[in-house]
């Protein structure tokens, strides 16, 4: 096996399962996996703590002056096998997950000064490369030079269908209608805003997993980075 180390960005829409193929991509190459939305989440859920948002509008230079007070890091958990996010020593993994973090985190994620220090901090992480990150903006402005992409998309149908599946088997009740408008709207959110807004990089190679398994999404992903690695020996 080559010890060559590449950096694999992963960015497409939410809800299409980004984030457990670049996870089982790392764990696969023995690569580190970092989930960039997870940073976001941690700077809404400062931003909320601190009361800097009110009815979805971020009071947005009171958090750019409060942003040299927010420690974000990523700490492996050896119980899940996991890294857990840390805002300023705490680990918050499952609040950044909360409905409340995930219906501000978009106004949040469209300040440039926040995406500025965000994209700072991934670079520093992806220095020593062996890396796969995912997010909205890896292979456009985080890691133009990736030296492998993927834009993974499937039609909001489906991943509404899928996040539906997946509450309803928790014992959540909810609309198909509500969760399919709310993924239409994080998509026109993330695709309109003016910095850094979520498209495809020339270079990166489309995975419509519309009708895929994970596990056919899982060996397509896998063959393209072992080819990727054996012209870089
Ligand atoms: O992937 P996610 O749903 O956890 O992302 C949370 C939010 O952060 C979402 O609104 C998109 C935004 N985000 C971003 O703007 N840039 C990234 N690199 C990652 C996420």
């Amino acid at each position: 096996m080559t010890t060559h180390k590449i950096i694999v960005a992963i960015d497409g829409h939410s809800s299409c399962g980004k984030s457990t193929i670049a996870r089982a991509l790392a764990v696969r190459f023995g690569y580190v996996f970092i989930d960039s939305g997870a940073m976001y989440r941690a700077v809404t859920l400062f931003a909320l703590r601190r009361n800097l948002i009110s009815d979805g509008k971020v009071m947005r230079e009171e958090l750019i002056s409060l942003l040299p007070e927010i420690k974000i890091e990523f700490i492996y958990n050896p119980a899940s096998q996991k890294s857990d996010m840390y805002l300023n020593g705490e680990n918050v993994e499952e609040e950044i997950r909360q409905l409340l973090v995930s219906q501000n985190v978009s106004p949040v994620a469209t300040i440039a000064e926040v995406r500025q220090a965000m994209v700072q901090l991934q670079q520093e992480m992806g220095r020593k490369k062996g890396i796969v990150m995912d997010g909205r903006d890896i292979g456009t402005v985080v890691f133009p030079d990736a030296e492998l992409k993927f834009f993974v998309t499937a039609s909001a149908e489906i991943r509404a269908k899928r996040r539906f599946d997946e509450l309803s088997a928790k014992g959540e009740t909810v609309s198909f209608e509500e969760i399919l408008e709310n993924i239409q709207e994080r998509d026109r959110i993330d695709s309109t805003r003016a910095a850094s807004p979520l498209r495809k990089a020339d270079d990166a190679l489309v995975l419509d997993n519309s009708f895929m398994t994970q596990e056919e999404q899982l060996d397509w992903v896998i063959r393209r980075v072992e080819e990727c690695l054996k012209f870089k020996v």
